[in-house]
């Protein structure tokens, strides 16, 4: 990527990456509120595009072409967008492509929660996880775990086992604005 092309880092837009249910949507609407960013669900905007829920998507087109639909979503979002908070659905970043717009063009952050208490949160979000139907818990598990090696392809990560939603965006917040200052220091 050429100099001219290079974006602030200001206006980078920050991408909350993670498994389902671990709050991205929660979280990313909180640090929007607070950076005065809009946000942006990459989920939501399949859903307007398509005129159809995910769930629906996955039942009637496969996964793969929902996959290629949010490879699209994401790449299209991420290129030419600027100060977004933007939150991907939790299989997103096990694509290379999408790993690698984000990771070029946006601020990555993961929101690591653990198995145990990931676990806790199952019967709320299982409903509208198509990905999660027809699996055992312990096939779960593989799930969460095979993912982490994509998950590791971050800018920065926050453990958000003993955080409520509103601790982990402030956090968030005061990172950014700790890593803005650094980088670019405001002159008076
Ligand atoms: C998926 C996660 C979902 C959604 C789709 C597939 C996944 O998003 O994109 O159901 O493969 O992990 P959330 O992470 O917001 O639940």
């Amino acid at each position: 990527m050429s100099y001219m092309r290079q974006i602030p880092v200001r206006e980078k837009n920050i991408v909350l990456i993670g498994f389902m249910g671990v709050g991205k949507t929660t979280i990313g609407q909180l640090v929007a509120k607070k950076l005065y960013r809009d946000f942006i669900d990459i989920d939501v905007e399949i859903e307007k595009n398509e005129k159809m829920l995910i769930k629906d998507i996955f039942s009637k087109y496969g996964e793969k072409e929902f996959r290629r639909i949010e490879r699209e979503t994401i790449s299209d979002i991420c290129q030419a967008k600027r100060c977004k908070v933007v939150s991907l659905g939790g299989g997103a970043f096990q694509q290379e492509e999408v790993r690698n717009v984000c990771l070029e063009n946006c601020i990555v952050l993961f929101l690591d929660l653990s198995w145990d208490r990931w676990k806790e949160r199952l019967d709320l979000i299982i409903e509208s996880r198509p990905v999660l139907h027809n699996r055992t818990l312990e096939e779960m598990q593989e799930l969460f775990n095979a993912r982490q090696d994509a998950y590791s392809k971050h800018n920065s990560r926050v453990q958000t086992d003993n955080l409520v939603a509103e601790e982990v965006a402030d956090y968030i917040v005061e990172t950014l604005k700790l890593g803005w200052d650094l980088y670019q220091p405001q002159k008076d």
